[in-house]
């Protein structure tokens, strides 16, 4: 169980390309459940989603930003809304996003972020979607079965341990076990 827990996390991919299926009634419901129950500071719980499973939506929000394309061909996505602008939020709304797509994952699903990066991209995915001024979506996650009939291999691979870790000061790269 446990091997398979990490397994998932180790395993966890963006998916940007999916099969024409649609994501289950009750796996959205237990992925929406989980990702209220997510923590985040001072329990502000920042976030509201739309859920967007219309296809013509999907392909106008793939539309507002440049890396977004792939949403085009989600059954769903989620698109995360922010309450506000305290410094905590953009802590808060990667928390949700992840576990949004662990949650996936352990349904069997692939998950995928569209950044709207801009204020215009932002601005166009207020109007189409109808968000209020006081609030502000900065991503979508696309859901869906993955279609592993191609390989993924765009900006993939991760730089290996021996650059990422220090042990006891900074700079310090050799392990006090190796
Ligand atoms: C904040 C953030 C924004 C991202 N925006 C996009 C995006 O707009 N379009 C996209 O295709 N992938 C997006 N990604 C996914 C990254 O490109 C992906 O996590 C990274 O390349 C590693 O890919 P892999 O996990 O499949 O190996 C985003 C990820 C994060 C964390």
């Amino acid at each position: 169980m446990t091997t398979d827990i990490l397994s998932q996390l180790r395993g966890l991919r963006q998916s940007r390309r999916f099969l024409d299926k649609p994501v289950p009634a009750a796996d959205l419901t237990t992925i929406l459940e989980i990702a209220r129950w997510t923590g985040s500071a001072k329990n502000t719980q920042p976030w509201e989603f739309i859920v967007v499973d219309d296809h013509e939506m999907n392909v106008k929000l793939s539309e507002t930003a440049p890396f977004t394309g792939f949403l085009a061909n989600v059954p769903l996505s989620i698109v995360i809304v922010l309450n506000g602008e305290f410094r905590s939020v953009p802590y808060d709304e990667g928390r949700v996003s992840e576990r949004i797509m662990l949650a996936a994952q352990a349904l069997g699903l692939g998950s995928g972020t569209g950044w709207f990066g801009t204020p215009e991209a932002q601005a166009a995915v207020r109007d189409l979607l109808g968000i209020p001024e006081d609030k502000i979506a900065w991503s979508a996650v696309g859901l869906g079965y993955t279609d592993v009939s191609q390989p993924q291999t765009t900006l993939s691979g991760r730089k290996p341990l021996a650059d990422l870790v220090s042990y006891g000061h900074y700079g310090n790269r050799t392990s006090p076990n190796s």
